[in-house]
């Protein structure tokens, strides 16, 4: 019988043996010799950590369970948190799945490749450490050149979380992959910045009707538009901490920078003025807090600021611009790499305007509620 081998982690970092890990720099573009190199890692039961579309991932060979134990101990996560397995090819898809029910064939042409991931019952060629002891599997075409040539060429699915380590923000550029997985990797793929920025949207499609786990870049509104009728998971909708999530994934501490993050939801005029009072106590006390504000915020606090603040205070005041409130998708893009920012810029607190829970602002609170480990004010 499968048993999480480590279920309630830290697994103790310094644990792992440290690895002589190759950076392939391909940030102006795909280089498919050295693809080629990482595709026969991959197939040999290596580790390789590569940009999609979403974010960065951390691969290995989907049906080799050794080639799994790797990503569970360089990541530091609990081995009962399943793995989403990444295809190149839809026919590479029917050997995985037990099914594919009708409506999902409508899915995965609207869809794939894409930032969706969805979840079948398995087959027997998956192994069980693969998907942390479910009989079911989650699996994703991404939309990425380097991710797709690095399937193809490895030959075999990969198995990917995000390639952070356990509880840390998902990665989407280069830099930060290298700064958590050097050493602990095979290979890392520097593709540079990714396009999306929030993992891919986790679609139940084990049932009748289509079930959101994890909301992403594709919505609910998306999947209504394709299929006709799409739920969300309870845990995502409810704020009462009670109910447990669907996706295992969900359920842990998650994207927490080493700042403390609080999120303020309400009436602009509101939120901008908490937000100012907040970072003025701070700033005054000399500590480094991170605003993260739309740019039709910015003036308006600068303003306020000059009037409370010395120059030599403003010095603890660090903007980091979400473009503007009209297009989330660069809030989404920008989410996970700004929180690694704040802790280089040594902030103790990011202070977040929060945004409407609606299409793509359903994935970024989701997000936010978990690095802000639950520190949402409505006022
Ligand atoms: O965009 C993405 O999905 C990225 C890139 C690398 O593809 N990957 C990613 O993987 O975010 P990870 O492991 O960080 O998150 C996978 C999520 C977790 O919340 C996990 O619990 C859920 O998907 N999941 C995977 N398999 C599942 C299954 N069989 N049943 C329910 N949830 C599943
Ligand atoms: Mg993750």
């Amino acid at each position: 019988m499968w048993t999480a081998l480590f279920t309630n982690i830290e697994v103790n970092r310094r644990e792992v043996k440290m690895k002589d890990t190759k950076v392939m720099d391909m940030k102006n573009g795909i280089d498919l010799e050295s693809i080629k190199v990482a595709g026969q890692w991959i197939y040999e039961g290596k580790t390789v950590a590569f940009p999609t579309e979403t974010v960065y991932g951390l691969g290995a060979n989907a049906l080799d369970e050794e080639a799994i134990f790797g990503i569970y101990h360089a990541k530091g996560r609990p081995s009962d948190n399943p793995l989403i397995v990444h295809i190149s090819r839809e026919e590479m898809l029917h050997p995985l799945v037990k099914e594919i029910p009708e409506y999902v064939r409508l899915l995965m042409d609207a869809f794939w490749p894409g930032p969706m991931a969805l979840i079948f019952n398995k087959s027997d060629q998956v192994p069980l450490v693969t998907t942390g002891g479910l009989e079911t599997v989650a699996i994703r075409m991404p939309n990425h050149p380097i991710a797709l040539a690095l399937i193809e060429s490895s030959g075999v699915p990969i198995a990917a979380p995000s390639a952070n380590l356990s509880g840390k923000p998902s990665p989407t550029v280069g830099e930060y992959v290298i700064r958590d997985m050097m050493g602990r990797v095979d290979c890392i793929i520097d593709g540079g910045e990714v396009a999306v920025g929030l993992e891919s949207t986790v679609l139940d499609v084990t049932g009748d009707v289509p079930m959101i786990l994890r909301p992403g870049k594709i919505t609910q509104e998306d999947i209504i538009e394709v299929v006709g009728a799409c739920e969300l998971d309870k845990a995502l909708i409810k704020s009462d901490d009670t109910i447990v999530a669907k996706a295992p994934g969900m359920k842990y501490r998650h994207y927490a920078p080493e700042a403390k993050v609080s999120v303020y939801e309400g009436g602009t005029l509101e939120v901008l003025t908490r937000i100012e009072s907040e970072a003025v106590e701070l700033a005054k006390a000399k500590t480094h807090v991170a605003i993260m504000v739309f740019e039709e915020d910015e003036a308006f606090l600068r303003q306020l600021f000059k009037q409370r603040l010395t120059s030599e205070e403003m010095n603890y005041i660090h903007f980091l611009i979400q473009g503007s409130a009209k297009d989330l998708s660069v809030f989404a893009r920008q989410l996970f790499r700004d929180l690694c920012v704040s802790d280089d810029l040594n902030c103790r607190e990011v202070l977040v305007r929060g945004v409407s829970e609606h299409g793509l602002g359903r994935a970024i609170m989701n997000r936010l509620k978990k690095a802000s480990e639950g520190r949402m004010f409505k006022i």
